[in-house]
């Protein structure tokens, strides 16, 4: 598949690592096709990699990862064009943090409202499927390096769309059984406003190398 991941950052890199390894040709995304992010990623990447543009990432693409900063996704995701967001799958897997008050982060959006729910609203055409938000990224594409079967989650309102995404996290390593399907949308502001806790987590646990498990009787 043809895939875009707008982000330069680590989960952008982990990601297109991981969907480069799989065979996908993948095209990164960043403000500037000159960036150098973009091309130390273009340095160590294998066949089937390349960069540019967030528009000229976007535009080639059948399938795209937001990996953008979550203040700055809906912004990023303007450059990259609604009609090149059009009729396609967008995997979000930005969170709303906001470092301009300090550490650690406020929520930019929350409560009755989230980022997913803004980035669908703002690209009708898109088919917005949040997931991997949650999740750090070292571990978005090797959970086998945590124990036992901890979970990611996915919601979109588009049925198709998650599905296509399932496949992609199956492929990515996670089991079906790991992967729980929160509903539409608006779900998206139980996962982003996950992070509050798991920043907290972070610090009392030293690692970001965690995930939370689900367990029902
Ligand atoms: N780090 C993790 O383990 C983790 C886990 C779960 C979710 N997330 C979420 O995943 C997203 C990516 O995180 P990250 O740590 O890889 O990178 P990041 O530093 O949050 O974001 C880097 C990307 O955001 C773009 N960006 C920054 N400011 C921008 C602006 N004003 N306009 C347009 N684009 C802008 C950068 O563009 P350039 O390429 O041009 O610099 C770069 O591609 C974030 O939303 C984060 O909350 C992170």
């Amino acid at each position: 598949m043809r895939i875009a991941v707008l982000g330069t950052g680590s989960v952008g890199r982990r990601i297109a690592d991981k969907l480069v390894e799989l065979g996908h040709e993948v095209r990164m995304g960043s403000r500037s096709a000159g960036s150098e992010a973009l091309r130390e990623w273009l340095g160590e990447a294998g066949e089937g990699a390349s960069g540019g543009t967030f528009a000229e990432a976007a535009s080639a693409a059948e399938l795209v990862f937001n990996c953008t900063a979550g203040v700055a996704s809906l912004e990023a995701l303007s450059e990259a064009g609604a009609g090149s967001l059009a009729g396609k799958v967008l995997v979000d897997v930005s969170n709303p943090l906001d470092f301009s008050k300090g550490m650690p982060p406020t929520l930019s959006v929350s409560s009755d409202d989230s980022l997913g729910e803004r980035i669908q609203a703002a690209f009708p055409g898109a088919k917005v499927v949040k997931a991997l938000n949650t999740i750090n990224h070292q571990v978005m594409t090797d959970p086998a390096r945590l124990p036992g079967a901890h979970n990611v989650f996915v919601c979109g309102d588009d049925e198709d769309a998650k599905a296509v995404v399932r496949g992609l996290l199956r492929a990515f390593g996670w089991a079906e059984e790991q992967i729980v399907d929160l509903g539409g949308i608006s779900a998206a502001r139980g996962t982003e406003m996950y992070l509050p806790l798991w920043l907290r987590l972070m610090g009392s646990l030293g690692t970001a190398d965690f995930n939370i498990q689900i367990r029902v009787p």
